[in-house]
């Protein structure tokens, strides 16, 4: 399946790497007709802890990170349960939440729809549309692996943000994008990143 010509959902929840999240959209916005970004308020946080510079919920732009703000980039407030991707007439072909929290996981393995993230992730599920969840946490317990196999009996697809070292790479940039490069795989996008087996 390919989101090419489509719209896609990132996600981005208040787990570490939220450099993923922003990433993605830098990698996925030349690919797709439109993204929706919607970041959590912790992600906010956390976006703001490791990036090191503030991400406004209220006044919402990527501009610091990615230099710009992509033209098809739409952000929601996690609060806006009126935004398009909360109906299942307006849902998205894809949804990434990237990085997941353990939080977010167990909300949307039990359908609880409070907020933005929840209700969206939702609505992918019982759609019948793709949604990956980049889970970062470790160790993890049986709550969480629990909740994991349900989310993946439901149909969503898990791809924890675990890099190959296979490749030799040689930046933290490169790590990302190899956890990039095969979120931007399964959304059937082009991605140019070297692979196994291939010189
Ligand atoms: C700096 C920082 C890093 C965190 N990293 C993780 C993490 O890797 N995984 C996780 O599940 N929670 C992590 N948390 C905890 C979540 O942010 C917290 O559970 C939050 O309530 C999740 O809310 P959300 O799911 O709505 O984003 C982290 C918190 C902070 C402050």
């Amino acid at each position: 399946m390919s989101v090419s010509g489509s719209e896609l959902l990132v996600a981005i929840t208040g787990a570490s790497g939220s450099v993923y999240g922003l990433r993605l959209i830098e990698r996925a916005a030349p690919l797709v007709r439109r993204i929706s970004v919607v970041v959590s308020r912790a992600g906010a946080r956390v976006i703001a802890h490791e990036m090191g510079t503030p991400f406004d919920l209220e006044q919402p732009s990527l501009r610091a990170f990615l230099g710009r703000d992509p033209d098809n980039v739409r952000f929601h407030h996690p609060d806006d349960l009126f935004a398009p991707c909360a109906s299942g007439s307006s849902a998205p072909d894809a949804m990434v939440v990237v990085p997941c929290t353990m939080g977010t996981a167990a909300r949307i393995a039990a359908g609880i729809a409070e907020d933005l993230i929840g209700r969206a992730a939702d609505v992918v599920l019982k759609e019948h549309r793709q949604l990956i969840l980049v889970p970062r946490e470790t160790p993890l317990n049986l709550i969480h692996l629990r909740n994991l196999t349900t989310l993946a009996e439901a149909g969503a697809l898990i791809l924890p943000a675990c890099p190959g070292f296979y490749h030799h790479p040689r930046s933290i940039e490169e790590l990302v994008d190899f956890v990039v490069g095969r979120i931007l795989d399964h959304l059937g996008l082009p991605n140019p990143q070297a692979r196994w087996g291939e010189e």
